[in-house]
């Protein structure tokens, strides 16, 4: 497998007057491509700091954090129009690989770049979901879940393959498929997308309204079609689900299952042991350091067969039992 993100020896320490508590304690950890990890633990146990840290939101006091990441661009037009400026900002730490076909950024460590540079990098490459969904309060629930592609300036036609050539079709329907589709533009096909999305996730009613006319599960939606429209390569979702009801929650697991599936990279944050049977692995944290790994097997689809899941969530609850939850 390759590796994506390779944490080593990470700490987020927090003061207050005199006294220091540390919110990420040493962690390491390795994220390989294509992997879904689960990140649970008590409230207060720093699994929002260290998604942070993650993202390049915050910054740690020790360790390091690199991210092994491929061009979006397929070496298209390498260096790409996203990423121009990403290298010209970038000013240590990175080893630039390029070959015929791909261009790699490797060894990015967020330590070495500066904030502009950290939020192009998240901007090309994190989808987040917030625990507070953070939707832009002037922008409708259209525009906030169209901003991540006019920011990346992406047609949607690239980011989503035309239906019966994406194993995750049946959520991205091709261009065409949407009544209110008009031929022959990148901008009307990333409509009909998120128009789709918006449908199946139940916002249909609700695209021109802003964040504060919505209820919580409505925005907690609206948040996580916003992060996954673009398809970043590495997905951080911090409690996606807390504000949805289970048939909400099961048609957000699949879209991240099937996200998953095809290549997407993803970690999550939840308290839900539903959830995190659908993940792949799931790490427990206490007081910020990592306490324990619980791997399902690969043989064993996470999206699929309810025994499936009885059998996860019965060894989820030892494991977790275990380490005192
Ligand atoms: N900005 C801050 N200043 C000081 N302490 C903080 C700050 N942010 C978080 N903490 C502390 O760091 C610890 C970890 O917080 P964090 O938000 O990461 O927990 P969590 O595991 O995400 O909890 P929850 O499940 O409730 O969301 C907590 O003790 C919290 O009080
Ligand atoms: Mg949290």
């Amino acid at each position: 497998m390759e590796k994506l993100l390779e944490i080593k020896n990470l700490t987020k320490k927090y003061h207050e007057g005199t006294s220091e508590s540390k919110a990420v304690d040493n962690v390491s950890l390795d994220v390989e491509r294509g992997e879904f990890v689960v990140i649970m633990g008590a409230s207060g146990s720093g699994k929002t700091s260290l998604l942070h840290l993650i993202a390049g939101i915050d910054e740690s006091d020790e360790g390091t954090l690199k991210y092994f990441l491929t061009d979006r661009t397929d070496g298209e037009n390498c260096p790409s129009a996203g990423l121009h400026n990403l290298h010209a900002l970038l000013s240590r730490g990175i080893r630039r690989k390029t070959t015929k076909n791909t261009c790699q950024i490797m060894n990015t460590d967020f330590a070495h770049m500066n904030e502009k540079a950290k939020t192009i990098f998240r901007r090309e490459n994190i989808g987040i979901v917030f625990q507070q969904q953070c939707l832009i309060p002037d922008l409708t629930v259209y525009e906030n879940i169209m901003l991540p592609m006019m920011l990346a300036n992406r047609p949607a036609s690239k980011s989503y393959p035309a239906a019966g050539k994406h194993p995750a079709s049946k959520n991205y329907p091709a261009a065409g498929t949407h009544p209110a589709h008009r031929r022959n533009s990148a901008r009307d096909s990333g409509k009909d997308i998120i128009l789709s999305l918006c449908s199946q996730f139940g916002l249909e009613e609700h695209l021109w309204k802003y964040p504060s006319q919505l209820s919580g599960g409505q925005q907690q939606r609206a948040a996580i079609l916003r992060s996954v429209v673009n398809k970043p390569p590495l997905l951080l979702c911090d409690e996606p689900t807390g504000s949805l009801n289970s048939s909400q929650t099961k048609l957000v697991m699949d879209l991240l299952n099937d996200l998953n599936q095809n290549g997407q990279t993803i970690i999550l944050v939840t308290h839900d042991m539903k959830v995190a049977v659908r993940g792949k692995r799931v790490i427990y944290i206490e007081d910020g350091r990592i306490e324990g790994e619980l791997r399902f097997p690969e043989s064993e689809p996470a999206d699929t067969g309810r025994d499936g899941h009885d059998d996860r969530e019965h060894r989820l609850i030892f494991f977790l039992q275990k380490r005192g939850w």
